[in-house]
């Protein structure tokens, strides 16, 4: 279904996308402009995974974010890993991947980057880390791209949204204590629930239920 498409070094592949057709995948060695969420950069020297998947647009753009979590998720298979919602894979509190879903062109580009083989630099190591640093091996990341593609492939045909919060759910860090950033705000709670949006749930202290539907979730 998908078409591969690989290059050494791009600014960044969520840019290169926009150009490529629907199913395409683009994948560079290194980026040098990789982008994360809220404008930040992503840092993205030689050795890790930088990828992204060009796909129609759909109502709920989310859901491919949570796929994109999921099939990572299972491409990386390790039981320890969770996902924070809304797209951070995390082992120990630390960030290993993270996805960056855009509308560009009539077209959503979602970008996957993960810490594989990529040195993690000093400044950075107190809340990120990569495969390597976890298995102690050289992590082969063809392998990792090829079981990701078709795990996404398999939760595309049929795209099913209830599957795809449930296996989320699962996956993820419901029930723990967490606060959430907002840009307007900052809330502390339980977290709660996915709504049928792909939105978080927090119960706060008074058992009230708060609908987050964007910001950064600090574990
Ligand atoms: C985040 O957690 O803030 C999202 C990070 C997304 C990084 C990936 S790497 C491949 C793709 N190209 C980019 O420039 N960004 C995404």
């Amino acid at each position: 279904m998908f078409n591969i498409h690989h290059f050494k070094t791009l600014d960044s592949t969520n840019d290169k996308a926009i150009s490529f057709k629907e199913n395409s995948v683009i994948i560079a060695d290194e980026q040098k402009q990789g982008k994360g969420r809220f404008q930040r950069p992503w840092i993205s020297q030689k050795g890790g995974i930088y990828m992204s998947i060009v796909l129609p647009i759909i109502e709920n753009p989310q859901l491919y974010t949570f796929i994109a979590a999921l099939s990572a998720k299972q491409a990386i298979n390790n039981k320890q890993i969770k996902i924070k919602w809304p797209n951070d894979l995390i082992y120990r509190k630390k960030k290993l991947s993270g996805i960056l879903t855009e509308i560009k062109n009539n077209k959503t580009i979602v970008g996957i980057g993960i810490n594989t083989n990529n040195k993690i630099q000093t400044e950075l190591k107190y809340k990120s880390t990569s495969l390597r640093e976890i298995t102690k091996k050289e992590i082969y990341n063809k392998h990792i791209i090829n079981s990701l593609l078709n795990q996404f492939e398999s939760y595309l045909t049929p795209l099913n949204p209830d599957r795809i919060i449930n296996d989320w759910k699962k996956s993820s860090f419901l029930g723990d204590k967490i606060t959430v950033k907002t840009l307007s705000k900052t809330y502390e709670g339980i977290a709660f629930d996915i709504d049928k949006d792909c939105f978080l749930i927090l119960k706060d202290k008074k058992g009230k239920k708060i609908t987050i539907r964007e910001g950064d979730v600090l574990c």
